[in-house]
This record gives C-alpha cells, structure tokens and sequence, in this order.
C-alpha cells in the first residue's frame, strides 16, 4: 500500500521525509517522491526504489522545512515517474499524495475537462489534486472549504497531504478508511500512513477520524469536521519505543520480530490476566454481554484469518459456542446470517485492512456486537468496533507477520476460557489449569527458538530450489497447517498448499511426486495416528516428508526429518507448532537470496478492496 509522510516545523524537510519514506517501505511500493517547499514548492519523483530518489536529490540544496512525501503502490497506471506522487494541479497551485482509491475518478476526469483542466498521468490522484483546485479556484474559500467540498464529491478511500501555493507555512491533510497519524513535538508536526514513520521523532500523537480535515503549522495542529467548524482533539501517547522499529542487530525484521514473540506473547498474557485470573475489562466486554453469545463469526484476512480457523476449533471445543470464520472480502459480500446475539469478531494486526473494516460496518449495520482483535492502537478497526481486544505485539514491520499472529492466538486462548468459564462449560479447576499452561507458552517458545532454530536452518537449506511444498494437518494442526503455507509462499514465491490431511486422497495426492517436500503438523493426540497415516501414504509415493511433532513421539518411521516441539494443552499447540513454520518459511527464503522483509507485489496492510 501507499505510504505518505509530511513534516512541517523548525528542521529541514527533506531527512524527515526521506527517513519517514524508509520507515514505510514495508508497505510495498514501487515509485516514490518528495515536494519540499522553500520560497518555492519543488517536487522530485523517481520510478522503483526509495534509492533512486535520494540520488536524484543528492547534489539539492533543499533547505525547506515544510514538505510532503510518497512510495507509490499502484492501483491506477503503471509504476513510472509521471504516475508517481506528488501530484501536482495544472497551475501549481496545488501539490498532493495520496493513499488510497478514488471510485468515481472517470467521472471527476469528465468534470475537469470540462473545466479545462488537462491530465498528464494515468492516476487518480492526480484527478483529486485538480478537483481541490478547481473548488479552491471556484468557491475562494480557501484550503478547507475546497477540501471539504471535495470530500463530499468523492468516493472511495483516501489519506491526502496537500500544500498550497498560498499557504506557505501549511500542510493540510483529510481522510476517509485510509490510515493516518499525526504527531507533535518542539520541533514542528509530522503526518505519516503509520506510527513507524514518525517514532524516532515523536510518539505524542492526534488520531484523525474518518470524513476530518486537519492544519499542520509549525507549531499546532488545526482539526476540522465536514462543515469547516474546528474539533478539539486531545494529544495521546503511542506506548512503543523506537527500538522497536528497528532491526537492532538482526539481519531481517522478520527474523528479529520472530525472535521477540516469547516476550510480545507475555505482554499480551499478561495484559489480558490478572492474579492469574482472565481480566477482559480492558476490552469493555462484561460477563452479561459474554452471557449473551449465541454464536460467534470470525472475520479476517491472511495470517489473521487462520487464527480465526484456530479459534474456531477452541470457542466450539472449550466453550461450545458454534463458531463460523470467514474470509473477510467474502463475508462482505455473501450476506451472511446473523442474528441479535451474535458475535462478530474481527481479526486485524493492522486495523486498517479495506476488507476487514468493511466486514466490520456490514456486521454493525447488521446490529450485531463486534469485537476487533488488534494490534495498532487507535486504527479504524479499533476505533469502530463495539468492543477492543488489543494486542501487544508493538509494530510488526515485516510483511510477512509472525509476532502479531501469535499474540492473536494468545488473544483468542483468552476469550475461549473466558467464555467457557462464564457458560460453565468448564469448572475452575480446568479453568486455572488452562490459564497456568497458558503462561507457560512464552517460555516453551523461546525454548524452540534456542534449541530447534539451527536444526530448522539446517533443514530450510535443502529446499531453496523446490517448486511445490504441501502442508497437512488435521483440526488445530490443518488450521496451523494454513498459516505454515502462506509464511513459506508469501515470501520464498515457492507454490505451496495447504490441505486437511484427510482430504487428500479426493483429489490433491495426484501431485504427490518423488521428492515433494510434504510437512506435517502432528500435535493432536485424538487424531494423531491418522494423521501419521495420512503422512505413510504421501511417503508411500515418493515425498519428503517433515513431521512438527511433540517431544516423545516417535515418527522415524514416516519423517524424513523430525521437529519436535514441548507438550503443552492441545488448544494452545498451534502456538509452538507455528514457530518452526515461521523459522522454514524464513530460512528457505534467505537462503533464496530474497528480500524476506519487503516481498513483492505485497504490502503490510491492505487498505484498498
Ligand atoms: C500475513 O503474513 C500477511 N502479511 C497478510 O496475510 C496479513 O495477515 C493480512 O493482510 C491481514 O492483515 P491485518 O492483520 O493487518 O488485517
């Protein structure tokens, strides 16, 4: 997704933004730029990697303080110069980036030829910048009235930073669905799509609501509402330190944030618990709501969609709550069957995810509760859900997400024994017994980190040049099995799948060859054996076989190679099970030469449908 950053304040633009624009890379992008104002406004924008901007610049006395910048992620028109951002309007009067998706470009491209103005891009952005000036041009108003005016014309999603030629001193910014932070120091204000972009410099933040317009002077931030009447916001503090944002020392985030899961995943017990007892207060949930679910639906996307499969299999088996998950793109539009005690929950590291959040307003204007689990404090999902389960993974920069997921189980662990005690499916001798083995969990999975990581690096190495991988598993380990498979295809690009080990005999073992690489989850003692039968039939033709299994198992006879994992209670393996997956997903795409961090085409968060 697009990234935008601004700074406006005492310091030169240009390293704020540049260092800002680095921050986001994560986002995915493939063109970027800066418009720096001094007495004039300059723009620079350069095709592919933040690097070609910063040598297009090199040799640039840039000495403004007041400025806008932009990696692009095309949705309209290819990655080239002219389509990158800024955008500028016909007379330059006004220079803009923009995150996000206008709907209805083609009829506002109508309008403005209409009114002379002409397009040198492909982009939608550019459209918007030329509708703000012509509002700006044609009501004499100034930046919020033309703003304003065209937040009303527009639809679609957008996160802008605009100047204006006879503003100076201002940058101006307006959202809808799309993300943005705003922040504050002695030194000036600073806008960015997400809070890693502006920490190194402040975490004193403004949150800007859907539909609001705001003005960063170098001193204050200006709110407004719709109908151009100012709103009060209060300054809030981001928890994270900046150490967080950074690599510090390993090689890729990814690697760094897999290796911080033992502590995010405590944090997150330890948030959600309280003298060993589950404390939901924080959420806003209270027993009487609890007492009011009948059925539950999970909707997320990606990673955080096979939490939901895990937590399905937990809030039917713990809680006997009948529990549906969904793909969110899919729930929007299937015009799904809830009813008033319903629980929609909504799972989301970003909060940010177009479909998720859509899934979230179909279910409210359902009238259903909604429940988000999520990782970024005061992002959309957060901030319109009925209920808030905050994660404490702090901010996952890697696309490829390991630490978020694994607080997300934890999260969804928590609410299944919460849920369970409060219906009396369990009694409290279980009920402590499960919070107990639930705080062992951070503990077993540094375990793996420090014992099992160079035997999986080792494993990883055979197989930098396969093809296809095939990921098996029954119940919570078919569901772990899901996310085992997007953590190797999203970053390593090797074909993979995942499959319910009883299914593949209908169909999928045809593609079962000498040497495909077969990994099985085993960790469900009820179904145990069937799933090593599962694995005896794909060996019997031919493939690699990996076995994820509990310390004590003995698998030789199936596994070409074993991965043994410590016992705990069986909801909570798929946090243990998923740590090798991450390290082999992490370890074959290094060994690939491959960017593990950035992968292509994919962004951090999806914002746009
Ligand atoms: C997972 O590694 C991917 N980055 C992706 O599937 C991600 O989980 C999905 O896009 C959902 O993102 P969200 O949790 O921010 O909503």
């Amino acid at each position: 997704m697009c990234g935008i950053v601004g700074y406006n304040g005492k310091e030169k633009a240009v390293n704020i933004l540049l260092d800002g624009l680095s921050r986001l890379e994560y986002r995915g992008y493939d063109s970027a730029g800066i418009a720096i104002r001094d007495k004039e406004i300059e723009v620079f924008k350069a095709k592919g990697k933040l690097s070609n901007l910063k040598d297009k610049i090199k040799d640039k006395k840039l000495n403004g303080t007041c400025g806008i910048g932009h990696t692009r992620w095309a949705t309209h028109g290819e990655p080239n110069e002219t389509n990158a951002h800024p955008h500028v309007s016909n007379d330059g009067n006004v220079t803009l980036v923009h995150n996000g998706i206008i709907e209805n470009y083609q009829e506002l491209t109508q309008k403005l030829f209409r009114h002379d103005y002409k397009l040198f891009s492909e982009t939608d952005t550019e459209v918007l910048t030329n509708l703000i000036d012509y509002y700006y041009k044609k009501y004499k108003m100034g930046p919020i009235d033309a703003i304003n005016r065209t937040m009303v014309r527009v639809r679609g999603s957008y996160a802008i930073a605009v100047m204006f030629k006879e503003y100076p001193d201002e940058i101006w910014v307006a959202r809808k669905d799309s993300p943005m932070i705003i922040g504050q120091d002695s030194n000036g204000t600073y806008l960015a799509s997400d809070v890693p972009a502006i920490l190194k410099y402040t975490n004193k933040v403004y949150y800007i609501d859907n539909m609001e317009a705001a003005c960063l002077k170098k001193d204050k931030v200006i709110f407004y509402d719709l109908n151009g009447d100012v709103v009060k916001k209060e300054l809030k503090e981001i928890k994270w330190d900046v150490s967080s944002a950074e690599k510090e020392g390993f090689e890729h985030f990814m690697i760094k944030e897999i290796n911080e899961q033992p502590e995010v995943v405590k944090k997150t017990i330890n948030s959600l618990t309280n003298n060993n007892k589950i404390d939901l207060s924080k959420t806003g949930l209270k027993e009487e709501d609890i007492k009011r679910i009948k059925d539950i639906y999970i909707v997320a996307c990606g990673s955080a969609y096979h939490v939901g499969v895990c937590a399905q299999y937990i809030f039917e088996d713990l809680a006997r709550i009948p529990t549906k998950v969904d793909i969110a793109s899919e729930f929007r539009y299937r015009k799904p069957i809830l009813n008033k005690n319903t629980l929609v929950i909504i799972i989301s590291q970003s909060g940010e995810t177009a479909d998720s959040l859509a899934a979230l307003r179909e279910a409210k204007n359902m009238g259903v509760k909604t429940l988000a689990i999520v990782n970024v404090v005061g992002s959309s999902i957060a901030r319109e859900a009925d209920y808030v389960l905050y994660t404490l993974a702090g901010p996952e920069i890697a696309v490829a997400t390991t630490k978020a997921f694994s607080t997300q189980l934890i999260a969804s662990y928590t609410l299944a024994i919460e849920f369970a005690k409060i219906k009396k499916k369990i009694n409290n001798n279980y009920y402590q017994e499960l919070i107990n083995e639930m705080n062992q969990i951070p503990e077993k999975i540094k375990e793996i980190l420090n014992n099992l990581t160079t035997n999986i690096q080792k494993i990883a190495s055979k197989f930098s040049n396969i093809k296809d991988a095939f990921y098996i598993g029954r119940g919570l380990d078919y569901a772990i099995s899901l996310e085992g498979s997007l953590k190797l295809k999203e970053v390593s690009y090797i074909h993979s799948e995942a499959y319910a080990s009883g299914e593949l005999k209908h169909g999928t073992i045809s593609l079962i060859e000498d040497n495909t690489l077969v990994i099985g989850i085993a960790t469900q003692e009820e179904i145990f054996e069937k799933t090593i039968s599962n694995l005896v039939e794909v060996k019997s033709r031919g493939a690699y076989v990996v076995v994820v299994t509990i310390n004590g198992k003995d698998v030789s006879k199936v596994a070409n190679n074993t991965i043994m994992i410590p016992e705990t209670n069986k909801y909570f393996y798929p946090s243990l099970s998923v740590i090798p997956l991450q390290l082999i997903g992490y370890y074959i795409t290094v060994s690939k030469g491959l960017d593990v961090d950035k992968p292509r085409n994919l962004a951090k968060s999806v914002t746009v449908e």
